[in-house]
Parts: structure tokens; C-alpha cells; sequence
């Protein structure tokens, strides 16, 4: 794993939405695997400011989004599709034929989840996949459990994940949904490149442990040691558990050390 750590979340942000257009300035038509949730949010502002300049150019990308909540549309205000029409979708220039998301309202949630995994695969595969982490170790909605499920599939959320999605649920988790779609581990550890995200002392345990901890179902997270191109961007306080030296290949970086 590669670990830069940051001083400021702002910091951090302008090298993740860096390293996206510098992708898509070496190859226009990546696919790029997205994320939602409040880490992202400074990213996506950065790179909708860095289109604004001329720095990004979405026009041949392709997306494909981590999760969707199992029951709600697209025009709800908790649907990660909406969120990402307002942070992203709308302000730049994606085409909308390249958009892809996981219709929470499918008839046949079954079917839905392996048409994505084959859409996935049709468009060559996910060149870098954005990744924030929840505070129990999840990644997307690849809960801690006995057993992950490899490809796209419909999870059960965990209470805490409820709790922490309810604030676009007018603040109240019994009204987030019980279910999702997410894409699998093993689709998440496909993608050629994962950059993952994490700010704030919440997140420092699960980081602690992702990165030295032993593979364990318990912490979806902790696998992302078996990926080669694994970047860890963190800020302090996410990274506040690491020890020195950190591990091979990793640089302290940004402003910070
Ligand atoms: C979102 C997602 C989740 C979040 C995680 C962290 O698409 O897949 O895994 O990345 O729950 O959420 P925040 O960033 O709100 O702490």
C-alpha cells in the first residue's frame, strides 16, 4: 500500500481530484469507479473546478458507482445517484450514455446486480476506483461479516451505516433503507488502480487496521492489501494510529510530512 498523509482534508482532496484528471489527461477514455458519502465531497468540488479551468475533461470517461440504496428513485434526496447529479454529473461534461448506477428500484434486484458486473466487464474493467471507508471497515457496502460476497450483490446495511446515511433522510435512520446494491470485493479489487480516501479521527481505528491488520472478513477493508495499486490519501487525523516507518513505498507527502 502506498500511504500519503496529509495536513489539511483540502490538501488531500486536490491530490485526489489530481490524480483523477491526470488519468483522464493520459487516457480520456478511462473508467473511473465512484464513491459517495462526505469524504469525496471536497474531491468532487475540486474537480468540478478543475473542468471549470480547462484542467479535466470528462467527455470520453466512463463511470461506474459503488452503491445504491435498495427501494428508493434516483430523484430522492438519499440516493447516492442524485448526489452524485449535484456534486459531479451535472457540472461537468460527462455524457449521460457512459453514466452507470445501480437501479435500486429494479423489479429483479438479482438481475440488476449482474447486469452492472457484466457492464463492468463490457467496458474493459475499472481503471481507478475512488474509495472512501466506513468507521466499521466497509467498503462501499461490503459490510464486516462471515463471509463477503465477491461480485455486485444486495447487502443488508448495519445499523451504523444507517445511523451514518441518515442525515439525507431528514436525520432519522429508521428511514434509511435496510438494503443496498454494492458492488462486490472482488469486483471493488479488479479495478487497475483503487484510491482510497479517509479523514477524521472516526476513521483511524479501521485505517490501523486495514493496513496491518490480517485479512479478515471482519474488516472488508483489510483486503486491499492483496491489490497492487492500493493509495491510501489520509489526513492526520485518519492516519494518527500508523506507525513509523510506514510501509514500503509509501511517501509523506502533500503539506504534510
Ligand atoms: C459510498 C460508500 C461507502 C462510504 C463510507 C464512508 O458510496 O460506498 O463505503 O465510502 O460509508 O462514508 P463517509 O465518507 O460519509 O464517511
Amino acid at each position: 500500500m502506498h500511504i500519503r498523509i496529509f495536513d489539511t482534508s483540502d490538501d488531500l482532496a486536490r491530490a485526489a481530484a489530481q490524480r483523477v484528471a491526470e488519468l483522464l489527461q493520459r487516457t480520456p477514455n478511462a473508467v473511473l469507479g465512484l464513491a459517495t458519502g462526505r469524504t469525496p465531497l471536497e474531491t468532487y468540488a475540486e474537480l468540478r473546478r478543475s473542468y471549470a479551468r480547462g484542467a479535466a475533461d470528462f467527455s470520453h470517461a466512463t463511470t461506474f458507482n459503488l452503491d445504491e440504496f435498495v427501494g428508493i428513485d434516483r430523484t430522492h434526496p438519499g440516493s447516492f445517484r442524485r448526489y452524485m447529479d449535484m456534486k459531479l454529473f451535472d457540472e461537468v461534461n460527462l455524457d449521460l450514455s457512459r453514466i452507470h448506477f445501480l437501479d435500486g428500484m429494479a423489479s429483479d434486484l438479482g438481475a440488476e446486480c449482474v447486469r452492472y458486473e457484466r457492464a463492468i466487464e463490457d467496458r474493459g474493467g475499472i481503471d481507478l476506483q475512488l474509495l472512501g471507508i466506513g468507521a466499521n471497515g466497509h467498503i462501499g457496502f461490503n459490510e464486516p461479516a462471515d463471509e463477503l460476497i465477491a461480485s455486485t450483490h444486495r447487502v443488508m446495511l448495519h445499523e451504523t451505516t444507517r445511523r451514518d446515511n441518515a442525515a439525507q433522510f431528514g436525520g432519522d435512520p429508521t428511514r434509511v433503507p435496510h438494503e443496498a446494491l454494492s458492488m462486490g470485493m472482488g469486483t471493488i479489487l479488479k479495478a487497475r488502480a483503487v484510491l482510497l480516501l479517509a479523514m477524521g479521527s472516526r476513521k483511524a481505528h479501521c485505517v490501523e487496521r486495514a493496513v496491518y491488520g490480517p485479512l479478515t472478513t471482519r474488516l472488508p477493508a483489510s483486503f486491499l492489501q492483496t491489490h497492487r495499486a492500493v493509495e491510501l490519501l489520509l489526513d492526520r487525523q485518519a492516519a494518527a494510529l500508523l506507525r513509523e516507518p510506514l510501509p514500503t513505498g509509501s511517501v509523506s507527502s502533500g503539506s504534510g510530512r
